[in-house]
């Protein structure tokens, strides 16, 4: 199959393609390097199954071009992480709602199928756990622009969900939780790749607020794998999944775990959220996915714990130390 991946040279993109080439498909990788680094494609360089197209999801006529080649799409090419937003959000709300919208006009030329990536952020404030894909999504006021990311998201999710119904594209959405591992770089305010980087070089660990707010970190292959699964799945056709663990941690508890693991010399520093973010600021103390109904179609486990995932993050940053 040739598959086409926006956001390929991204963190999670990046390891998408990787499975999909061993599998034996044809990937195309469509990104503009915003946040991806051609480092992700370190092992695909040279790869005759694999090419990557330097460009924009903004640019409707080389989506319509890429599309048209494919037998399916993931959509993953997105403005990401909360800082990101908030530092760029007219940019990052077109990226994630025009960008979208330009996908999935060009997969109902041949009614390509597409996996579209969606986020645990579109939960908002919902204060009924664990989240289930049908739950009530509440989002704070328009002027703390933090909402922007989850109300664009939602937006992608309504538009590929009104494409299936009134056109029959054969769409999949998955909300991911916090997913993290290998490659996730730690500069648009990701928590882990940050605690991990200050750990070994003995530096504070910045936890925002009072580190009691907690999340579910899951592997990005055991993410991976679910997607991949997901798609090989008709019956997930016009469906919203979960996907992310049960495993919760508070940030401060993972901030004291990451020294722990590198042996660090590094203290735990309490960040208020005014310092970081503009005034007004709303954090979710709590994300908790009910992954059921993914696991029942798909029979999907994540494999790794969360100190796996620590682990093999120590390990990388590392690596990337010595070379
Ligand atoms: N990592 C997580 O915890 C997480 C959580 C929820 C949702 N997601 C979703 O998963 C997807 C992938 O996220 P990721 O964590 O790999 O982040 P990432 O930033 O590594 O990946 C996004 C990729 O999209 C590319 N991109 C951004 N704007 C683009 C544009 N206009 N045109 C072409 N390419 C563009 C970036 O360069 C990057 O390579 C995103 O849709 C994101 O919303 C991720």
């Amino acid at each position: 199959m040739h598959i086409l991946i926006t956001g390929g040279a991204g963190f999670i993109g990046s390891h998408l393609a990787e499975r999909l080439i061993a599998q034996g498909h044809q990937v195309s990788a469509l990104d503009n390097l915003s946040t991806g680094r051609l480092d992700n494609l370190r092992a695909l360089s040279g790869n005759p199954a694999f090419e990557l197209v330097e460009g924009d999801i903004l640019d409707p006529g080389l989506v319509d071009a890429l599309t048209r080649k494919a037998d399916m799409v993931f959509h993953l090419a997105a403005a990401v992480g909360v800082k990101l937003i908030m530092d760029e959000p007219s940019r990052s709300i077109l990226t994630n709602v025009t960008g979208t919208e330009n996908v999935l006009r060009a997969a109902l030329a041949d009614n390509t199928p597409v996996f579209l990536a969606s986020t645990s952020e579109v939960y908002g404030k919902t204060a009924s756990f664990p989240f289930r894909e049908d739950s009530d999504l509440t989002l704070g006021a328009t002027v703390n622009l933090r909402w922007s990311y989850a109300c664009s998201k939602q937006l992608d999710e309504f538009l590929a969900l009104a494409f299936h119904r009134e056109r029959g594209l054969p769409v999949v959405i998955l909300r991911f939780f916090n997913t993290t591992g290998p490659r996730q770089t730690g500069r648009y305010g990701m928590v882990l790749p940050n605690f991990v980087q200050n750990a070994l070089y003995g530096k504070p660990l910045m936890v925002h607020g009072d580190g009691r707010q907690s999340r579910c970190f899951g592997h990005v292959l055991d993410v991976v794998e679910a997607l991949v699964r997901l798609m090989d799945r008709p019956a997930a056709i016009g469906q919203v999944f979960n996907i992310g663990t049960s495993e919760e941690i508070t940030i401060g508890d993972l901030a004291r775990r990451v020294i722990a693991l590198t042996n660090s010399p590094s203290k735990i520093e309490l960040i208020p959220y005014e310092n970081v973010y503009p005034e007004g600021f709303e954090d979710m103390d709590r994300r908790l996915p009910d992954v059921s109904k993914l696991q029942k179609l798909t029979g999907f486990k994540p494999e790794r714990t969360l100190d796996q995932i620590i682990t093999d993050i120590i390990a990388e940053k590392r690596c990337e130390a010595v070379q």
